[in-house]
Parts: structure tokens; sequence; C-alpha cells
């Protein structure tokens, strides 16, 4: 492990006690002082540490909400009104869970950019990839299953929608709708099991993958911005040329990064929680009313990209194949991609290009999905949706064989 040769401070009474019954000194050396990470981290370096925090405002709000919300169909959607009314900041406890839910995924979503970016996903650090792309699905459950539980009219009518998916899924897709809703529509026992795997399940699935995933980063350490391993280049005292200790360098350089972050999620707290609608749709203020639809059913924005291509089909059981198939493509990247080199820097105009119209695909489709599945916006929607799978279906072919530029020995500090 970096750094374990070096020597532990030496350490009188409480804190001699305590590091021979826990191994604090070692631990701190081993993992913050002695760790080397690359020296040119940059701005996208930031969001890992902040989807960290964004995890750790969710968990702490979400037990103070549990503390008062009251599960079930004929309690839920009051609990939550009596959360926002009368439970002393209950508004502040509620709103920062729900905003913290988006601000999640923004940082989430720009975290894996920054992978697509440097071609973080590449050899040694699939495994660490794929232990990223098992939390966000763990995530995206996290996050379906909590906007069902103020049973507002959109909780109730978004998890029809996505609950009726799995039944087309041949055969067992009919008799699965029913298991998952444990009743022959949506109702209590949905609302039930939903709270106990949102509160209880899927948090403690969620903690193990982001402890795996930071153990298979730190096992091979940090890519870069220039691709170069830092690993490779040691200088006599065995430490990386191009690394410097995580801490105090990184843990400084971090803080400004959640300063920044807090700000940012302060003003959208206080100021415009539900986002115009993005981050809390409107018609979840009023409670569920199984016959009454809302006017147009759409997801919260960080699924949209997905529901645009499931509606991009006009055949149902299509359009969910499809959205299975569009998450298949970033669990493939790593071997889908076949370029020699990490870094976007690096690589050929072609990467450039395809990197980019991926992207705005993305977006796209993001926003698609948001509007009404009718006119244009279908034909739109039909595009991107093509877009998007030609860039991982093609990728083996546009990447092999790359004509890259020369990668520098050491990491540079230019900016991109
Ligand atoms: C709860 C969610 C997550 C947390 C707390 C988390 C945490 C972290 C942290 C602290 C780092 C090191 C700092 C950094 O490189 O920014 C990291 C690196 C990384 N993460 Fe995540 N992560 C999460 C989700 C994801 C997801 C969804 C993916 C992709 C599917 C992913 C892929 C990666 C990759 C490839 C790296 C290495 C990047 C590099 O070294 O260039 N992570 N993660």
């Amino acid at each position: 492990m970096a750094g374990s040769n070096d020597a532990l401070p030496v350490r009188k009474g409480f804190l001699l006690w305590l590091n021979n019954r826990l191994p604090v000194d070692a631990f701190m050396r081993d993992q913050l002082t002695g760790y080397y990470a690359p020296k040119n981290f940059n701005f996208w370096y930031f969001f890992g540490v902040l989807s960290l925090v964004a995890l750790v405002l969710q968990l702490v709000t979400g037990i103070f909400l549990t503390m008062h919300y009251k599960v079930g169909e004929a309690t839920a959607f009051d609990s939550v009104e009596y959360i926002m009314r009368e439970v002393p900041y209950g508004w502040l406890l509620r709103y920062a869970h729900s905003t913290g839910a988006s601000a999640f995924f923004i940082v989430v979503y720009l975290h894996m950019f920054r992978a697509f970016l440097y071609g973080s996903y590449k050899a040694p650090r699939e495994l660490l990839w794929l232990f990223g792309m098992a939390v966000y699905m763990a995530l995206m459950a996290e996050a379906f299953m909590g906007y069902v539980l103020p049973w507002g009219n959109m909780s109730y009518w978004g998890a029809q929608v996505i609950v009726n998916l799995f039944g087309t899924i041949p055969v067992i897709g009919p008799g699965l709708v029913d298991w998952i809703r444990g009743d022959y529509g949506i109702a209590d026992a949905t609302l039930n099991r939903f709270f106990s795997l949102h509160v209880v399940a899927v948090p403690l699935v969620l903690l193990l993958l982001v402890a795996l995933h930071l153990v298979a980063l730190r096992h091979n350490g940090s890519n870069n911005p220039d691709g170069v391993e830092i690993k490779a280049n040691k200088g006599p005292d065995g430490k990386p040329v191009d690394g410097i200790p995580f801490h105090p360098y990184y843990t400084v350089k971090d803080t400004v990064g959640l300063g920044v972050f807090l700000m940012l999620f302060a003003v959208v707290l206080f100021f415009v929680p539900t986002f115009g609608g993005l981050f809390l749709e409107a018609p979840n203020f009023e409670p569920a009313q199984p016959l009454k639809t809302p006017p147009h059913i759409a997801p919260v924005w960080y699924f949209t990209p997905f529901y645009a291509i499931l509606r991009a089909v006009p055949d149902q059981q299509m359009g969910a194949l499809l959205m299975a198939l569009s998450l298949i493509g970033f669990f493939l990247l790593p071997w889908l991609d076949r370029s020699p080199v990490k870094s976007t820097r690096y690589r050929p105009l072609t990467w450039k290009i395809a990197l980019t119209v991926f992207t705005i695909s993305f977006v796209a489709l993001g926003y698609l999905g948001l509007k009404p599945a009718e006119g244009s916006y279908v034909l739109a929607a039909r595009i991107f949706t093509g877009l998007y799978f030609a860039f991982f279906v093609l990728m083996p072919f546009y990447t092999r064989g790359e004509s890259t530029s020369r990668v520098p020995a050491r990491v540079t500090f230019h900016h991109d």
C-alpha cells in the first residue's frame, strides 16, 4: 500500500492507547497522507467527493423525514403536508431531500462524463466502472421508490407507468407486475414495500457498492486528465513523481469544490426548491387520484433521457427493450472502446465528434422526455435515439486503429 513504509508518528497517552487498539495512524498514513494521487486533477475530479457528500445528505435528511412520515395510502400525503407546515424546519428537511436527489444526479452525471472524457473506464479500471454503474442502477431504483412515497398524483401515475413496463417481459411479465405491486393495482401494499426498500434495503446496497467502488479505486489509484499511469514512474523514494499526498493537498482542494457546491445548493433550496417543476412536479402537490391522470405523465428530469427512448418507438414492448439496451451500452463501454489511449486530449477528431454528438443526444433526449410524445418531438426523439445507439454500436469500429497523438510520459497542466 502507498506509503506503508513511512514511519508512524510517535504517540503517548490516549493516542498511544487508541492506536494500539484501532489503527488510526496507519489508516491516515495509508489512505490519506501516504496515498499519492495524480497532481493534475482538475474541475472534473470534484464530483466523486461531491457524490459522497450528496449520499450523506440524503441519508441524514432521509432519517429525519422518516421520523415524521407515515407510510400508508390514507396517511402518506397528509404526513408530508404535516412535515411541510407543522414540523419545525420540516419544509427544510423535505426540500433538502428532494433538491438533494436532483443534486445527487447532477454530480453523478458529471462524474460519469469525466470517465468518458479521460477514459477512466479503461483497463485497469473496468471493475471500478462496473461498480459505478451498479451504484447508478441502485440510485435510480432508490430515487424512483422515494418519489412514490409522498403519494401525490405523479407518484401514483409514475409508479403505474414504470411498474407496467415489467409487464412487457414475455411470459413472466404480467405475473411479475402483480408480484411487484403486491396487489392488482398500485395500492397500499405497493407503497409499504417501496417504503421499506427505499429506507432500508436500497441504501444498504448503495453503501456497500460505494465501498466496493472506493476499494477498487484505491487498488489501482485514480486516472487523471492526461490518462497517464502515475504508478509507472516512481522516484528514488518509491513515490510516484507525478503524485502528491491526498491529504492535505486534495482534502483542501475538495473543500473549495464543496463550498461552491453548497452555495449553489443553498440558492436552489431556499429560492427555487421545485426548480420550476423540474425537481418536484406540480401534480405531486395533489393527492394520488386513481381516476385522474395528470395531463402529461413524465418522470423527474434524471430519468427523462431513458423515458424519451422508451416513447420513441410506437410498440411498448420494443420501447421497453430499447430502454433496457440503452443502459447496457454503458456497462459494455470498457470493451467497446478499442482505443489504446485513455484521455480525449490525445484522441483523434472522430472520437471527439462521437462524444460530442452522444452528449448532445443524451441532453436532447432528456429534454424530449419532459415533452408530450407527439408531432416533431417524436421525430426528434427518434433521431437522437438513433445517434445515441450509434455511439455505442459503432464504437468498436471508429475507435479501432485510432490515429492518436503522442501521450506524454509525465502529466501536464494545460486546461481543457
Ligand atoms: C454514490 C455515487 C458515487 C460515489 C460516492 C462515487 C465516489 C467516487 C470517488 C470519491 C472517486 C474518486 C474521486 C474522483 O475521481 O472524482 C470516484 C472515482 C470514479 N468513479 Fe465514482 N462514485 C459514484 C458513482 C459513480 C458512477 C455512477 C460511476 C460510473 C458509472 C462512477 C465511476 C467512477 C470512475 C470511472 C472513477 C475513476 C475516475 C478517474 O480516476 O479518472 N462513479 N468515485
